[in-house]
């Protein structure tokens, strides 16, 4: 089944070939993997998630959080905001929440454990939702989570997608987000997006499945931490791997890819 959107038709032609391949430098990497390029099924998947509105049940916590958060945080109130989607600790937000003054930081992530490690002698964690200033940390599943953010139009300045589980055996592609259902409701929900990861395949393939999508050149880069010594690392698992002397990359899709694609999108 081939995508519905002509600007995607146009850029099947050049997927998984030339450039996209990956090279071998991952196997210096801690990401251990029996895949040794772009996933060979990431074009079909991606079509088919692209072609048929994903129509899996609402995670009902994350319901109940997400009003939380439009009770007590307004994203309506026209303040801009952002999302560090996976956030761990929440190290990262709480950083971002400092270097943006004038947003909301909005940690999400759905592991209480790790969210709690940061915030263990802060009241409000035995809650789903804490808030510090323009810091937000939330207990969610992203998957709806995202999906409310876009049936209610509410859309981040920027989205930080820092070090997402890799699923690096071939047979997990569809838990990656660039092989998941909710990848289109994903790039639909606008900003900047800026992912990054340790496993070149899979800043590849996240390039690629965005390329194919929308219809624009998106390409993964190498990364390295800004500044000299200590070098500012956004995220514990940025700082792990870096202080480890891993290859760092990353991929950016810019705000005006997100929007064209959430334009099209919602015309289908
Ligand atoms: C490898 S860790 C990276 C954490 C942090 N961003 C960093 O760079 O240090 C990935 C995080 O994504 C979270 N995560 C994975 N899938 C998720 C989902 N569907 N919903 C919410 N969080 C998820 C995990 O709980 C984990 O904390």
């Amino acid at each position: 089944m081939g995508c519905k959107n002509a600007r995607c038709r146009k850029s099947e032609s050049s997927e998984l070939t030339g450039s996209m391949a990956a090279g071998d430098s991952v196997n210096a990497g801690l990401v251990r993997t029996g895949q040794n390029g772009v996933h060979p099924r990431l074009g079909q998947y991606l079509r088919r998630h692209l072609d048929q509105p994903w129509s899996q049940p609402l995670h009902r916590p994350t319901i109940d959080t997400y009003r939380q958060l439009q009770d007590e945080c307004s994203l309506a109130g026209g303040r801009p905001f952002m999302l560090d989607s996976g956030c761990g600790t929440g190290q990262s937000t709480q950083q971002l929440a400092v270097q943006y003054p004038g947003h909301l930081v909005i940690g999400i992530d759905r592991s209480r454990v790790r969210l709690a490690k940061r915030l263990m002698n802060q009241d409000g964690m035995h809650q789903n939702l804490f808030r510090h200033e323009n810091c937000i940390l939330l207990r969610a599943e992203l998957s709806t989570f995202w999906r409310l953010l876009v049936r209610d139009s509410y859309i981040p300045s920027k989205q930080f997608l820092l070090y997402p589980n890799p699923w690096p055996k071939p047979g997990h592609l569809q838990r990656r987000w660039h092989g998941h259902p909710v990848f289109p409701c994903l790039l639909a929900l606008g900003g900047e997006i800026e992912m990054r990861c340790n496993w070149e395949i899979y800043a590849l393939e996240f390039a690629l499945a965005a390329s194919i999508a929308s219809g624009e050149p998106i390409t993964a880069r190498p990364y390295r931490p800004p500044g000299s010594q200590p070098r500012r690392s956004a995220s514990p698992f940025e700082h792990k791997y870096f202080e480890r002397g891993q290859p760092l990359f990353a991929v950016t899709v810019p705000r005006h890819v997100t929007a064209a694609f959430r334009r099209a999108w919602y015309k289908q």
